[in-house]
C-alpha cells in the first residue's frame, strides 16, 4: 500500500449524496466587472498567490516581475540567496520600475532616476537639495510576504498568514517523490493573454473531463478523460487529479524514487487560487493566473523538467522542444474552450449549469473556496 492515496474510486457511476450541489456557477460571475472587483480584493489581495519559479532567477540580482491580482510586483534574489518580494512602483511618484525578467544589482526608475538596491533600500536621489532628508532617508519599496513551496514562488500583500508547508502539507506527499523543487526552469513566457475571466482558466485545469473532446491534436489521445484518476476530496487550498497515460504511452521514467502507478500519472494539480501545475516524471507545465479584466486574464507560464530525466534521457534537447510543442498546441486548444465559455456567458442566463460527478468534482471544491473567501474577506 503507497502511502501516498490517491484513491476516489469513479469506475462506475456515482451517485452524489442527496443534497450535494452539482450546479455549475452562474453566467455572470464570469461577466461581471464588480464581481472581479471583490475577488481582486478579497482574494487575490488576502491569500497566497503563485507567480513563478525561484528556478528561474537562481543568481544574485535575477528578478522577475508579476501581478498579485493586479498589483505590479517584483521578485528578486538576494546576496544572501534569499527570494525576496516587493511593490513595482517608484516611492517618488509610482512609476513602474521594471519589466519582464532580467539581472540588476541596483533598480533605478526610468522616470527620475532614484535608484534602489536589491533588497528595496532607496540608495540615491537625484537633485536631492529639493527634498527632505529625513523623509527619504531609509525608504524602502513596499515588502511582500514571500514563500517558496517545491520552488514555486508565493506572494501575499498579507504579512499574517500560515506558510505555505502548513497549507500545503497534504499535498506534499503526493508530489515530493518528484524532487520537483530541483526540476530545471527551461521556459517561461510573461505574456500569454486569454479572452476568458481568470476562474474558467482556472476550472479548465481542474477538471478531466474535457481531455478526450478539447485536446485531440495534443494530450487527448495520451491522457484520455476515462483513465482519470482523483486524489483527495475536501481540502481547501488545493486539489490533485491525474489525467494518465494509456499503457503505449507511459513515459520513460530516470526516478527511481517513484512507485509505479507514479510514473503513469500526469497529475494536475491546482494550488488555489491562481497556480496550476502538470507534472508527470519528466516535465512540469505551470501557470500563474493575473487576472486584467473580468474577461482577460495573463496566463503566465513555464516548464521545468526533471534532473532525472535530463540525466538520464537519449536526447533531453529534443525532449524539452517536443515537451513545449505539445503545451503550446495544448494551450490553444484549452484557450479556444475558454474564450467560448466567456462568449457564452455573455448571455446572461440565470440558469445554472451542471457539473459531472466526480469528474468536474474540484469545480465544486473550487467555487466553495471562491465563496468562502469572498464571505470570510467581504
Ligand atoms: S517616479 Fe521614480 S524617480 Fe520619479
Ligand atoms: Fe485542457
Amino acid at each position: 500500500m503507497s502511502n501516498r492515496p490517491f484513491d476516489l474510486d469513479h469506475s462506475g457511476p456515482v451517485t452524489p449524496a442527496s443534497g450535494v450541489d452539482q450546479r455549475a456557477a452562474m453566467q455572470s460571475v464570469y461577466t461581471d466587472p464588480a464581481a472581479l472587483a471583490a475577488e481582486q480584493s478579497q482574494i487575490f489581495d488576502q491569500d497566497w498567490v503563485m507567480v513563478g519559479r525561484a528556478g528561474a532567477i537562481p543568481n544574485e540580482g535575477d528578478y522577475f516581475t508579476a501581478s498579485v491580482g493586479k498589483r505590479p510586483i517584483i521578485v528578486m534574489r538576494q546576496a544572501d540567496g534569499s527570494v525576496k518580494a516587493m511593490a513595482n512602483f517608484c516611492l517618488h511618484r509610482y512609476a513602474k520600475l521594471l519589466d519582464g525578467s532580467g539581472c540588476a544589482k541596483r533598480i533605478v526608475c526610468p522616470y527620475h532616476f532614484w535608484t534602489y538596491d536589491m533588497a528595496g533600500t532607496l540608495i540615491g536621489v537625484t537633485d536631492r537639495h529639493g527634498f527632505d532628508r529625513d523623509e527619504i532617508k531609509g525608504k524602502t519599496l513596499e515588502p511582500l510576504a514571500c514563500d517558496v513551496w517545491m520552488g514555486f514562488v508565493f506572494v501575499s500583500l498579507r504579512q499574517d498568514l500560515a506558510p505555505l508547508s502548513e497549507r500545503l502539507g497534504r499535498l506534499t506527499p503526493h508530489v515530493e517523490a518528484f524532487d520537483l523543487d530541483q526540476y530545471e526552469d527551461r521556459v517561461v513566457v510573461h505574456e500569454e493573454v486569454w479572452q476568458g475571466n481568470w476562474k474558467l482558466i482556472f476550472e479548465n485545469f481542474i477538471e478531466s473531463y474535457h481531455t478526450t473532446y478539447t485536446h485531440k491534436g495534443s494530450i487527448g489521445p495520451t491522457n484520455p478523460t476515462n483513465l482519470a484518476e482523483f486524489g483527495p476530496l475536501d481540502e481547501r487550498n488545493f486539489s490533485i487529479h491525474s489525467n494518465s497515460y494509456r499503457p503505449e504511452d507511459y513515459p520513460e521514467n530516470h526516478n527511481p524514487k517513484l512507485t509505479e502507478a507514479e510514473t503513469k500519472r500526469f497529475y494536475v494539480i491546482a494550488l488555489y487560487p491562481n497556480g496550476l501545475v502538470a507534472l508527470d516524471p519528466n516535465f512540469a507545465w505551470w501557470i500563474s493566473l493575473e487576472p486584467r479584466e473580468v474577461g482577460v486574464t495573463n496566463a503566465r507560464w513555464g516548464l521545468c523538467y526533471s534532473p532525472h530525466a535530463m540525466k538520464g534521457m537519449a536526447d533531453p534537447t529534443a525532449f524539452v522542444e517536443a515537451i513545449r510543442e505539445t503545451i503550446v498546441i495544448a494551450t490553444e486548444e484549452d484557450k479556444e474552450m475558454v474564450g467560448r465559455v466567456q462568449d457564452g456567458s455573455a448571455f446572461g442566463s440565470h440558469n445554472p449549469g451542471m457539473l459531472h460527478a466526480p469528474l468536474e468534482i474540484y469545480l465544486k471544491e473550487f467555487k466553495e473556496y471562491v465563496e468562502q473567501q469572498l464571505a470570510t474577506n467581504g
